[in-house]
C-alpha cells in the first residue's frame, strides 16, 4: 500500500503545456487524460480496501462519508494524562526505539541517510527526496518542539537506524476553533523491513507521546489514500531547466516541440517586475505575521501562527527557505510576501545528473501585487537562484496562476488528513490553508 501511489509528483506523460507553443488557459486536460482515469480508478479500489489498521483508529472512516448526523470536531475526547500508557509499543525483538537528538550533527547525519536512501520516490522510482540535513534540522525544531517526538527504530545489534517518525507542534485552525495539533512527517521504514507492519507500530507510538503532551489531534499528508482525506491537492510543475528536467525524464519535449523552442517557452526575466520586492528580513516578523494572520483567515483550515512561528518558519534560512515581501517604495508598507522551501531529489541512475533542484512553494500573500505578477517574480527569484523547477499544490489560490505562468499538472496527488477530528465534508484544495514540508 504504501507503494502504490506517494507524494513524490513528476509531470503527467501528456504535459499540456509541452504540447503546444502557448498552454491555453482554462482548458483543462487533467480529467479525461489515461492517467487521471487510472488514478481514479485505483483510489477507488483504495475505498473499497480494508485498512487493518486505519480501521482502528480515531479517524473519519469511509463508511461514514457523506453521514451529516456525525457532529464535525474531535471523534474521541481527550482522555486524564494518567490513563495514556506509560511504556512504549512493542516493538519486533531485535529492534529497539531510540530518540533523535537533531542538535546531535551525528543523529542528523544518520536521519539524513535514511531518508535520502529509503524516502519518497515517485511512481517509476526516478527519483527520490533528498532533504538537506539544514532542512531536517529547521522543519523538525519549531518553537516548543518536542525532542520525544523524533522517533527512531534501530538494530539492536549493529544499532543502525532503520526506521522515522516525527512530529512537531502546531496550531492549527479548523474553521473558528484554533486547534493544538501534532504536524506527523517523515515516515519511513528501510526498504529491507517493508510490508512487516511497521508502520502502524510507529504510528501508534508517535501518537502516544503526543497524547503524554495533552495533545489529541494531528495534521498529516499521504501519497497514499487512507481513511479519509480531508482534501485532496494535486502538484503543479513550472519548468525553470528544461532542457536538464527532459535530459533526465522529469518532464518530456511536447509534440510539435524542439528543445529550442521549448528553451524559449519557459525563459524568464533576470529579475523581479515589482518595485519593493526584496529578501525578508528579521524586522518584517511583525509585518509577515498581520499579513499571513489574515490572509490564512479566508480558508477552511490553516496554521494559526504568532510572530515566534513566523521567525521560524518564514524567516531565509541559505538553502531551506526563501521569503520575499513587497515593501511600498512610498510608504514602506509591507504589502505583499511569497516564499519558497527547497527540497532536492536524487535522480536514481542518471549518468550525468545526480539531483534535481526543486523550488516548493510555501505561503504567499497578494494584496496589492496580483498573485500572478508575485509568484511570476518568485519564479523569477527561484531561477535566479539555480532551481531547476518550482512546484505548486493546488491548495489556497494557486491555481488562480498555474496555468498562466506555464506550469504543467503532475501525477501527484497528495492527500491531506485530520487525526481525531471531522469533518463533515471535505474541502476543496483552494479551501486549505496549510502547506506541510
Ligand atoms: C510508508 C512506509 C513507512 C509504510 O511502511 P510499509 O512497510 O510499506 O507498511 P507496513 O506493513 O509497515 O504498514 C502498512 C500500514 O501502514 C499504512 N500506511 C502506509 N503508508 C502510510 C502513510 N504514508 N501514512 C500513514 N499510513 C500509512 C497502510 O495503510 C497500512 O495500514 P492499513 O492496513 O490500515 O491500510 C514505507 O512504505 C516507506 O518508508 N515508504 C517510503 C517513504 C514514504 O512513502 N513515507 C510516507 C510519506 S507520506
Amino acid at each position: 500500500m504504501g507503494d502504490n501511489k506517494d507524494d513524490h509528483s513528476s509531470p503527467k506523460e501528456e504535459n499540456p503545456v509541452l504540447d503546444s507553443e502557448t498552454p491555453q488557459p482554462g482548458q483543462s486536460h487533467e480529467d479525461n487524460s489515461l492517467e487521471a482515469i487510472v488514478r481514479q480508478f485505483q483510489d477507488s479500489m483504495s475505498v473499497g480496501k480494508q485498512h487493518k489498521f486505519w480501521e482502528t483508529q480515531p479517524v473519519g472512516q469511509f463508511k461514514d462519508v457523506g453521514d451529516t448526523n456525525l457532529p464535525e470536531g474531535p471523534i474521541e475526547p481527550a482522555t486524564p494524562l494518567s490513563e495514556v500508557k506509560q511504556e512504549p509499543y512493542n516493538l519486533p525483538a531485535q529492534y529497539e526505539w531510540t530518540t533523535c537528538d537533531m542538535e546531535s550533527d551525528e543523529t542528523c547525519n544518520e536521519v539524513y541517510a535514511l531518508l535520502k536512501n529509503n524516502y519518497v520516490e515517485d511512481d517509476e522510482n526516478m527519483f527520490r527526496f533528498n532533504y538537506s540535513k539544514e532542512f531536517l534540522s529547521w522543519a523538525l525544531r519549531p518553537p516548543g518542539y518536542y525532542k520525544s517526538w523524533h522517533i527512531g527504530v534501530r538494530a539492536k545489534t549493529s544499532k543502525k537506524l532503520v526506521a522515522f517518525i516525527t512530529g512537531i507542534p502546531a496550531r492549527i485552525r479548523v474553521r473558528g476553533e484554533v486547534v493544538k495539533m501534532a504536524e506527523v512527517n517523515f515516515l519511513c521504514v528501510h526498504k529491507k523491513l517493508r510490508s512487516k507492519r511497521l508502520a502502524p507500530v510507529m504510528i501508534k507510538e508517535v501518537t502516544r507521546r503526543v497524547h503524554l503532551e495533552n495533545i489529541w489531534q494531528a495534521a498529516y499528508t499521504a501519497g497514499v489514500v487512507l481513511p479519509t482525506p480531508v482534501t485532496t491537492a494535486q502538484y503543479w510543475h513550472r519548468s525553470l531547466n528544461p532542457k536538464k528536467l527532459i535530459d533526465v525524464g522529469f518532464s518530456r519535449l511536447g509534440a510539435r516541440m524542439t528543445m529550442s523552442r521549448t528553451i524559449k517557452l519557459y525563459k524568464l526575466p533576470d529579475s523581479p517586475a515589482t518595485p519593493g520586492f526584496r529578501k525578508m528580513e528579521l524586522h518584517d516578523v511583525p509585518a509577515v505575521t498581520r499579513l499571513l494572520r489574515d490572509y490564512l483567515a479566508q480558508f477552511a483550515v490553516a496554521p494559526y501562527f504568532d510572530e515566534d512561528d513566523v521567525e521560524h518558519w518564514l524567516r531565509p534560512v541559505e538553502n531551506v527557505i526563501d521569503s520575499f515581501v513587497v515593501e511600498s517604495p512610498e510608504t514602506h508598507e509591507i504589502t505583499d510576501f511569497c516564499s519558497f522551501y527547497t527540497l532536492p531529489s536524487s535522480i536514481l541512475g542518471n549518468q550525468n545528473y545526480s539531483t534535481l533542484k526543486a523550488a516548493y512553494s510555501y505561503y504567499n500573500v497578494s494584496n496589492k501585487t496580483p498573485l500572478l505578477q508575485l509568484m511570476n517574480d518568485a519564479l523569477i527569484v527561484a531561477k535566479q537562484k539555480d532551481f531547476d523547477v518550482f512546484n505548486a499544490l493546488d491548495v489556497m489560490f494557486n491555481e488562480s496562476f498555474v496555468k498562466e505562468l506555464k506550469f504543467g499538472p503532475g501525477d501527484g496527488q497528495l492527500h491531506y488528513y485530520l487525526y481525531n477530528y471531522r469533518l463533515q465534508q471535505a474541502l476543496r484544495p483552494s479551501e486549505l490553508g496549510l502547506v506541510l514540508l
